[in-house]
């Protein structure tokens, strides 16, 4: 563990060092017929800022829709807690919604232990340093991980009651079925009586959800090429980023917006830390990022097929956004009670 204040630790998986994972996903990914980059790529510390960045655009309504669910209804969640219940993040980034239920939590509890999960580990820090300059009665224990690493890491140093925050309706990242899975994991990593408080994105018009990763200032292109980027500071890539456009597209059918990088012209890029070279065509894509929308039904398939209750769900003002509380369903792969 390494600390900045007394009140904040992080707990070092690894992650950084382990088995060079972004080596790994660049040289399967654009060896494949259909060439593809994972997103959780994007969070390097310039991803993690313009990541930031996107969030206050006019046409990313999802961190607006989302905050005004936590400042509406910050006291009621409060309430539903558990007495002396811990506060785990997934993926928290820079946090700044998550300031707004700590605050409704310690209304009710004398002190708070605020464990954030992150692979960004400068959102961990930025975002430590501001909620500890709000906040006196808090402690935060940050762990830079993976989500699974990272409730593994949880569940083994917290044995009393647990809230696992997932917002940003990063679910949508996951397909269908990996999301129920991965929830399923989730499940199985709570006790009985933790609670799980996911934001999910609801299914709309594609004349909103296209802009919305799709701006007019061009930010989600800067992110979304920043993989390239990082391709080049990280594993001695030689893109040429104006040979490559961002598009983002809307599968009604699927309910998903999909995002690739477009080749504009054939060319050969080097990448040195992989010793070759990657051949383009022109006009050929490079996959992404995928953000799955949600019908009301189709979020309550997903509540029941990962083993958890929907216990309560709340909505912005234009129910655009969804948070939902979970827990409940205790089944036999359930960790035992303490
Ligand atoms: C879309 S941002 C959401 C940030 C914040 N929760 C919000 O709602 O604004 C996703 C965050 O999850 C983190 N992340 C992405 N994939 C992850 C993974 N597999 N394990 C842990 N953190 C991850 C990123 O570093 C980033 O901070």
């Amino acid at each position: 563990m390494s600390g900045i204040t007394e009140s904040f630790k992080v707990i070092e998986t690894g992650y950084k060092e382990r088995d060079n994972d972004f080596l790994k996903d660049v040289r399967e990914g654009l060896a494949a017929d259909s060439k593809h980059l994972s997103c959780r790529f994007f969070y390097d510390k310039k991803g993690s800022k313009l990541f930031e960045a996107i969030c206050d655009l006019p046409e990313y309504y999802l961190t607006r829709a989302e905050r005004e669910i936590l400042v509406d209804q910050a006291k009621a969640i409060a309430a539903q807690m558990p007495e002396n219940v811990t506060l785990v993040e997934l993926g928290s980034g820079s946090g700044v919604k998550t300031q707004v239920l700590i605050e409704a939590l310690l209304l009710q509890q004398m002190s708070l232990l605020y464990m954030p999960v992150d692979i960004s580990s400068s959102a961990l820090e930025d975002s430590a340093q501001v909620f500890l300059d709000r906040f006196s009665n808090l402690e935060i224990v940050g762990v830079s991980a993976e989500y699974q690493r990272g409730l593994r890491e949880v569940r083994e140093r917290i044995k009393g009651p647990k809230l696992v925050l997932w917002l940003g309706s990063s679910v949508g990242n996951f397909t269908r079925l990996d999301a129920a899975q991965f929830l399923r994991d989730v499940r199985a990593s709570m006790r009985s009586d933790d609670l799980l408080l996911m934001g999910v994105d609801l299914r709309k018009d594609r004349a909103v959800l296209e802009p919305a990763y799709d701006d007019a200032q061009g930010v989600t292109a800067q992110f979304n090429l920043n993989l390239l980027e990082r391709i080049n500071r990280e594993l001695g890539g030689h893109f040429n980023l104006d040979a490559f456009q961002h598009k983002a597209v809307y599968d009604e059918n699927e309910g998903r917006v999909e995002m690739y990088l477009v080749s504009t012209r054939e060319q050969v890029v080097a990448i040195d830390d992989l010793g070759l070279g990657v051949s383009f065509e022109e006009g050929e894509m490079v996959f992404t990022e995928l953000s799955y929308k949600y019908s009301l039904t189709e979020i309550e398939t997903l509540a029941e097929d990962s083993d958890f209750e929907l216990l309560h769900q709340w909505f912005d003002g234009k129910k655009r956004f969804s948070l939902n509380l979970m827990g409940g369903v205790c089944q036999m792969k359930c960790v035992n009670d303490h």
